[in-house]
């Protein structure tokens, strides 16, 4: 149907007669004579209908709107450069020439749009009921292509180190990654279910016990949690896992396989090795597990310094086993009452009981606006001096409590604060790290017993084995690893239990019972019985990865069909009513009737 796409054609092709398909972007009238830019996927190619060339062409161009789908044949002609006039554009690569249309054939009409391609819409529930349209929009259409080809890099990367792409079931079992399930009820099994994965742990980990050795997989995952701007519930996983490796030779196949991707999609180089912090180290200076390092303001600990302070908030908090830590937001003194009194809300939100703050307006301490300050001696604001660097200028924000709460709120605020003075404007530096020894267990004060922090399949660090066997389970730590990107866990993962028994002591101090574990987990515990190799993995969000390298705020921007943030796929209406008789199929009541309570 063409002889060329729409941005084929350079100074080279004039006086060729050429054939284009595409979709009018735009129409002008210069006083009778029609102007277009033709859209194909590759790019736009200027169409110029004038009566003198072809008077048939030139009528039907009048009637032209955008995003008709059009073919037009003509010539290649240079554009008008004159020292007068100049109608060559330099920001099309087909911007020196046009084609001067000697038929036109409408191949299939369009009506109004219910928006237009060339304006930002806010409305984006809009958006996804017309996605189709949405997609025409070049910084879409590009965001798909980055995906492609950020793909392609890794599965490129994998399969040169020896890896085998192996699928397994979206059909299966539910698996514990710390989210709800998605059930599937099974018409030939009345009243069972099957389970959409929320990653293909267990199954990668069996691909392991059989021999596979090297497993990748481009992994549809099913998560049924709140979404946000960076989760679906149904996301992808670049999902992998190998046998015999350390967790050395995971982390730096993963360095060259993110490093190929972001050149591949970004043309920047990416320097190998990445920085690696430890958990706590992380949260001890940045107050998260996932820092963005590029807003600096690192968290400092003045527990020592202020133990005896007469601010009972402070030296009360370390009397009680606590700490005070404490950020500098440089050259913020003048922040508002309005964004102090919104900072400590958010504060009380993340479970602090306030937000102590010092506003340092000059050198001395006298024009300091804070509501304590005045009960510090000497000694101790000259110690809040020197290891904040306190300069004219600067605002100091508290936080004052347990160890971890006080490091979470602080990281938050942190974020805030960076947010507010626009810290990362324009900003396109690539901060990537890893976080290492995770915790293994985490104590759920609600349900009362341990849970496991990354999934209960989780070899503790060396170390910390025996006390695992032993049900010591306090501050175990893990050989688990996260990568992080600007702030953004890009992916998670860890060297694995492949033993029975440590598996069996895993899952009982996770307080599963023998029993429960037979049911759930009994080919987990019985193929470990059969020689299994040692082995870990890890799993990249691929829409968190194509994310930042569009530099795209949303997850949504980057998946050709998102959910909204209600969890509908609004362009087909997913999810919907079921009929009557599906539901009788698969035995299901149309609605949910509680049991009655037995007398
Ligand atoms: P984890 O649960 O950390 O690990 O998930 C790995 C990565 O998947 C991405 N991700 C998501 N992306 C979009 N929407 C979501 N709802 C969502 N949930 C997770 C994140 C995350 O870092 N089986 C383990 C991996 C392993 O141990 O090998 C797992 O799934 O980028
Ligand atoms: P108060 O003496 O209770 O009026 O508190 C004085 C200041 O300390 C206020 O700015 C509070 O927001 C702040 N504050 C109270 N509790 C804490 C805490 N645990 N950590 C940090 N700041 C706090």
């Amino acid at each position: 149907m063409r002889t060329h796409h729409c941005n084929a054609l350079r100074t080279e092709h004039i006086d060729q007669t050429v054939t284009l398909i595409g979709w009018v972007n735009s129409t002008r009238d210069h006083g009778g004579v029609i102007f277009i830019d033709l859209r194909d996927r590759e790019g736009l190619t200027q169409v110029v209908f004038r009566p003198d060339d072809s008077q048939e062409a030139a009528q039907l161009s009048h009637t032209l709107r955008e995003e008709d789908v059009v073919q037009i044949t003509g010539l290649v002609a240079a554009r008008l450069k004159t020292e007068e006039i100049d109608t060559t554009n330099p920001d099309l690569d087909t911007g020196q020439i046009e084609i001067v249309a000697r038929e036109l054939t409408i191949v299939n009409k369009a009506e109004v749009l219910p928006f237009q391609l060339d304006k930002e819409l806010s409305n984006e529930d809009l958006r996804l009921k017309h996605r189709y349209l949405d997609l025409r929009r070049p910084r879409l259409a590009q965001n798909l292509k980055q995906r492609h080809i950020i793909t392609k890099a890794a599965r490129d990367h994998l399969s040169n180190l020896g890896f085998l792409e192996v699928e397994t079931p979206i059909l299966s079992k539910a698996t514990p990654e710390g989210a709800r399930d998605f059930l599937v009820p099974s018409r030939i099994n009345p009243g069972k279910f099957y389970a959409l994965p929320q990653a293909p742990q267990q199954y990668k980990q069996m691909l392991m016990v059989a021999g596979v050795e090297k497993y990748f997989q481009v992994a549809r995952c099913f998560r049924d949690e709140d979404l946000r701007a960076d989760r679906q519930p149904e996301f992808t996983q670049i999902d992998i896992e190998a046998s015999f490796v350390s967790q050395d030779d995971i982390i730096s196949m993963i360095e060259g396989m993110l490093s190929s991707m972001f050149s591949q999609a970004r043309g920047v180089e990416v320097p190998t090795p990445f920085d690696r912090l430890t958990y706590k180290d992380a949260m001890n200076r940045y107050g998260s597990d996932k820092p963005e390092r590029r807003i600096g303001m690192e968290m400092v600990d003045l527990s020592e310094e202020l133990k005896d302070c007469e601010f009972r908030v402070f030296s009360g908090a370390i009397a009680n086993g606590g700490v005070v830590k404490a950020i500098n937001a440089k050259g913020f003194a003048d922040i508002s009452t309005g964004q102090i009194d919104k900072l400590t809300k958010l504060a009380q939100e993340a479970g602090a009981k306030g937000l102590a703050y010092i506003q340092a307006r000059d050198t001395d301490r006298s024009t300091w606006r804070s509501p304590f300050v005045k009960r510090m001696t000497d000694n101790e604001v000259e110690a809040l001096r020197s290891k904040l660097e306190i300069e004219p200028g600067d605002l100091i924000l508290f936080a004052a409590d347990s160890w971890e709460p006080a490091c979470e709120v602080l990281g938050r605020i942190r974020l805030e604060v960076a947010s507010l003075q626009n810290l990362l404007a324009d900003n396109e530096e690539l901060d990537f790290l890893w976080v290492t020894e995770f915790p293994l267990l985490a104590f759920d004060e609600e349900e009362n017993r341990y849970v496991a922090v990354h999934h209960p399949f989780t070899r503790p660090l060396k170390e910390d084995e025996e006390k695992l066997r032993q049900g010591e389970l306090d501050n175990l730590r893990a050989q688990a690893y996260d990568v992080v990107l600007n702030g953004y866990e890009l992916g998670g993962g860890s060297i694995r239990i492949h033993e029975s028994d440590l598996q069996s002591s895993m899952f009982s101090a996770l307080g599963i019972s023998e029993q429960e574990a037979q049911e759930e987990f009994d080919h987990i515990l019985t193929a470990f019985k059969y020689g299994a190799p040692p082995h870990g993995g890890i799993a990249l969000g691929l829409d968190r990865v194509v994310m930042l390298a569009c530099k795209e705020e949303s997850i949504r921007e980057v998946i050709a069909f998102p959910k909204n943030n209600k969890g509908a796929e609004l362009m087909t209406s997913s999810p919907a009513a079921a009929s009557g008789t599906a539901l009788r199929d698969l035995r299901i009541k149309s609605t949910y009737v509680e049991k009655p309570k037995a007398e």
